[in-house]
């Protein structure tokens, strides 16, 4: 399968990282354990066995719902959430259907009801409650009670994060090169797994859930602990009557619902990301488009595909919004990860990558996360709705040029060679699949495609030849 050699190619470019410095051994360790899916060494020591048996759905707090008695379409707020400066938030939500929408001030000027706001925002602007005869009421009581579900004392894994990853894909629906691809009923969809997406996140990795033998990982059988888990309480949220935003939908839709909202929160699981990935690219390379550039998906599987693909890219979309947004972000994870690293240090177990706060470089972790993740997934879907992503590869590339810029630089050699070329990581489906020997090369020139390269390597079935360039990978199908 072409994520297998994908995945070969990744490992083996991390393997070279990893040998450049400490930091560049974190942030290939970072990668290789939460973006490839790995088979893990059993660790046979006991569990100490725990005295409360397990409520139904861990997290979900007593539907007592004490939003329901104080909402109904004749006293909801003019935004759909109380704001103290509704003119001001007003004017933030003027930029709702762009891509340098502020999030953080939404929040501020919300009370903190970032979530609440855009869903009731997005779905006014898309007409989705009287689509889909959602009564107004129910709607706010039901994303009121999944915002006070994400944990606030979590540092990323907040409502402010579904909320952006909801606002994104609200933008990318909107692609030009998607106009009508999509029933309401999978743009409907989309937005609902957006938002349910990190639900209850307890601000740890699935790793750590099952290093740390916990109860979610034992309900889950160690997969897609997390993803499983914000599934579960997305919709567990929805049985209470007043909570029901799909009460007025056939039972056919509501299944085929239900399935598209699985289908998107489990594939938020990064050690998917890979397959996502490669079938993206597959995709890319067969599309067919209408004369007016609309991108012709025939299928049920192919909309699907795309359509999670959608939310993972926006949930990994940080790094392509405006510096200073996406700045507020990488504190934010660094902290959430700090914290993990805490815990794990308090207990006495093995520090996950990039979450020793004594030894992470922040900067480095940057670059390699766009360099190894999120430009190569970008990229791709950029090809995809060609050309309506570039301002946000662009924005992209900035971003990890200022990053590398603001590593900080030890006195002694030897330098982060490594980090000096974007993007240094590419690959294409021509060239695992037809059998052709290809350069890459990247924006900032150099080898061609196609030009003569050096040094010979393999791997699997498949000759690679690396450059004696960084940012150029080679591959021959033997
Ligand atoms: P989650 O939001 O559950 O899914 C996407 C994951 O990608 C996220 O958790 C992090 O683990 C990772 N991620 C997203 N943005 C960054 C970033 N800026 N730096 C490092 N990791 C990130
Ligand atoms: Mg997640
Ligand atoms: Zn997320």
């Amino acid at each position: 399968m072409a994520s297998n050699k994908f995945k070969r190619m990744l490992n083996r470019e991390l393997s070279h990282l990893s040998e450049t410095s400490r930091s560049g051994n974190q942030v290939s360790e970072y990668i290789s354990s939460t973006f490839l899916d790995k088979q893990h060494e059993v660790d046979l020591t006991p569990s100490p066995l725990k005295e409360q048996p397990m409520s139904l759905i861990l997290g979900v707090r007593k539907l007592g719902l004490p939003h329901s008695s104080s909402l109904s379409s004749a006293s909801l707020p003019r935004l759909g959430v109380p704001s103290p400066r509704e003119d001001e938030l007003a004017q933030e939500l003027d930029d709702l259907n762009k891509w340098s929408f502020n999030i953080f001030r939404v929040a501020e000027m919300s009370i903190n009801r970032p979530l609440s706001c855009v869903m009731y925002a997005i779905f006014q602007e898309r007409q989705l409650l009287k689509t889909f005869r959602i009564p107004v009421d129910t709607f706010m009581t039901y994303v009121m009670t999944l915002e006070d579900h994400y944990h606030g004392n979590v540092a990323y894994h907040n409502s402010l994060h579904a909320a952006d990853v909801t606002q994104s894909v609200h933008v990318l629906l909107s692609s030009p090169a998607l106009h009508g691809v999509f029933t309401d009923l999978e743009i409907l969809a989309a937005l609902f797994a957006a938002a349910i997406h990190d639900v209850d996140h307890p601000g740890v990795s699935n790793q750590f859930l099952i290093n740390t033998n916990s109860e979610l990982a034992l309900m889950y059988n160690d997969s897609s602990v997390l993803e499983n888990h914000h599934l579960a309480v997305g919709f567990k949220l929805l049985q209470e009557p007043s909570c029901d935003i799909f009460q007025n939908l056939p039972k056919k839709q509501r299944q085929s619902l239900r399935k598209l909202i699985i289908d998107m929160v489990l594939a938020t699981d990064m050690s998917k990301h890979m397959t996502l990935l490669a079938d993206l690219k597959t995709m890319v390379e067969t599309k067919k488009v209408t004369s007016s550039g609309v991108l012709l998906l025939d299928q049920y599987t192919e909309h699907i595909q795309v359509l999670r693909n959608m939310v993972h890219c926006a949930d990994l979309s940080n790094p392509t919004k405006p510096l200073a947004i996406y700045r507020l972000w990488t504190e934010r994870i660094m902290e959430e990860f700090f914290r993990q690293g805490d815990k794990e240090r308090e207990q006495g177990i093995e520090i996950s990558p990039m979450c020793d706060k004594h030894t992470a470089s922040v900067e480095k972790s940057q670059v390699g996360f766009i360099d190894y993740i999120a430009h190569p997934l970008w990229e791709t879907w950029a090809d995809l709705v060609h050309p309506d992503a570039q301002e946000l590869l662009d924005t992209l590339e900035d971003n990890r040029e200022w990053y590398l810029s603001t590593v900080p630089q030890s006195p002694s050699p030897p330098p982060d060679r490594h980090l000096q070329h974007r993007p240094r990581f590419q690959f294409s489906m021509e060239d695992l699949e037809n059998g052709h020997s290809h350069a890459y090369h990247n924006q900032n020139g150099g080898l061609r495609r196609g030009e003569e390269v050096e040094e010979g390597e393999e791997a699997g079935g498949t000759k690679i030849r690396r450059t004696t360039m960084e940012n150029v990978i080679v591959v021959e199908r033997r």
